[in-house]
């Protein structure tokens, strides 16, 4: 059996690179002092084509350090979980404590600096890990020892702040998600569990100054796809049987936990499925509220992985997310179930409903704002085109205030990752910087690290690696400490 997710770019690389001397056209920014980042599943054993799923590939992180106009290094490391490194032939790796979450795979998500660490970081449960400014695994982060049970991807940080921000979900946290907050100092300060109707997979929120926003759509844990991956076949039907009576409802003790999941491995299904069951919703709650201050609004069922941005404006919230009609339905090997839009969705906190309008029909992914505005109102979003839910060619830019996309191709065999916006100069206006990210050369079967003018589109400069980088999820900017 085929499975596009393990086809062309989509393959594993096998090799770990550390390269010092990099071809480059035209000229890097001499002020961008610091490492791109960005991660992505690279399975590093063979897997079954028939059960795997993109998200659940081992992680490997990539990145590349500028510093004085110059590209000074590129790497690539796999995230030593135990597994991937006892098939490296590593010295094995003690498997993580369970207060840290469980290992079914490496964490292969999203990648950032925060309180003077990197961090690459997974969702559901899944320990999280931390590693060197040259990429090699630290070890599980649980942010000193402050946080339970896993994190997620997608946390955001407060621009006034520089704190961080996130919802977190697990299956084992029964009908609960949790909103933390985790300071300057890396340790986590204030948490709220708030329940939801089951075991939602909750892949991102939004934050404004004000409000945390919660997407409780209907993609949720499915015991039949879980039983799969975590036991042999002949106590599969009884496992299915005890985790549907759970799942979802009650909050799972450590040593529980830790012995249920043992068995699970990464590289194969995803445990979440499509539920036409559960009540598509969005919660609303003030930053400084409880679990009771939630406020919950219908919105027709679908599936976000990612909003571009939110913020309050009057007696409302305006929330911009990339909506897909639905999510892990018939698409059991990646997020393919129809065209993704970026609609606008008004929370009307006076009248309790909640608007849809379409605000670009482009099918696209990976939104990203200048993030000096998070929580607050933008006027641009970045984004990039897919076709079929693949990669496309084309970098967009929405300008929300004319309700114009531009549109940037990079060439007929090129295909784009997600950008990521870095400004020029830390007090700049919004769009005064430049976006940089992975393009992959279909023709020469390598990537550049491209980076663009955000106002023009236009490229700056293209550093050119010696291999491919596979399409993979998120990156960032990690500038260096001053
Ligand atoms: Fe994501």
């Amino acid at each position: 059996m085929s499975n596009d997710y393990l086809e062309g770019n989509y393959a594993p690389v096998r090799q770990e690179h550390t390269i010092t001397e990099l071809a480059v056209t035209g000229t890097i920014p001499a002020h961008l002092d610091g490492r791109y980042l960005r991660i992505g599943p690279n399975p590093i054993a063979e897997v079954d084509p028939e059960t795997y799923h993109w998200f659940t590939g081992d992680g490997m992180v990539h990145g590349v350090r500028l510093r004085d106009g110059r590209a000074q290094w590129y790497r690539n490391r796999w995230v030593r979980t135990p597994a991937v490194a006892h098939a490296l032939g590593e010295v094995a790796r003690r498997r993580a404590p369970i207060r840290t979450g469980f290992e079914m795979t490496g964490a292969n998500t999203n990648v950032l600096s925060h309180a003077g660490r990197t961090l690459a970081l997974v969702e559901g449960g899944i320990t999280n890990y931390e590693l060197t400014e040259d990429l090699d695994t630290v070890g599980p982060c649980d942010f000193g020892g402050t946080l339970r049970g896993g994190y997620t991807a997608h946390p955001h940080r407060d621009p006034n702040t520089g704190e961080l921000h996130a919802v977190s979900y697990s299956f084992g946290r029964g009908n609960r998600v949790q909103y933390s907050v985790i300071g300057v100092d890396g340790r986590a300060r204030h948490t709220v569990d708030v329940t939801v109707t089951g075991s939602p997979m909750m892949h991102d929120f939004s934050l404004t100054e004000k409000h945390v926003v919660f997407y409780d759509l209907p993609v949720t844990f499915d015991p039949r796809q879980a039983a799969a991956i975590s036991v042999p076949p002949g106590m599969r039907a009884l496992s299915r049987l005890v985790l549907a009576a759970l799942v979802g409802r009650v909050r799972w003790p450590e040593p529980f936990m830790a012995i249920a999941t043992k068995g699970m491995r990464g590289n194969g299904n995803l445990p979440y499925r499509w539920n036409p069951r559960y009540p598509a919703r969005v919660g609303v709650m003030p930053r400084a509220g409880g679990a009771g201050d939630v406020r919950w609004f219908d919105v027709e069922p679908c599936y976000v992985f990612h909003p571009l941005n939110a913020y309050d404006e009057g007696n409302a919230i305006v929330l911009d997310v990339v909506r897909h009609p639905k999510a892990c339905d018939r698409g059991l090997h990646g997020p393919n179930e129809g065209p993704t839009t970026l609609d606008r969705w008004l929370v009307d906190l006076a009248d309790g409903k909640l608007r849809e309008t379409r605000l670009d029909d482009h099918p696209q992914e990976y939104p990203r704002i200048d993030d000096r505005l998070i929580g607050r109102p933008h006027r641009y979003g970045y984004a990039v085109q897919t076709f079929g839910g693949h990669a496309g060619d084309s970098v967009l830019k929405h300008d929300l205030r004319r309700g114009q996309t531009s549109t940037r191709r990079l060439g007929a065999h090129h295909r784009v990752g997600e950008f990521t916006f870095v400004p020029h100069a830390p007090q700049g206006p919004e769009d005064d910087g430049v976006l940089m990210g992975f393009v992959y050369d279909e023709s020469t079967d390598r990537s550049d690290l491209t980076i663009l003018d955000a106002a023009s589109l236009e490229t700056i400069a293209a550093i050119h690696l010696p291999d491919r980088v596979p399409y993979g999820f998120h990156g960032n900017w990690a500038p260096t400490a001053s």
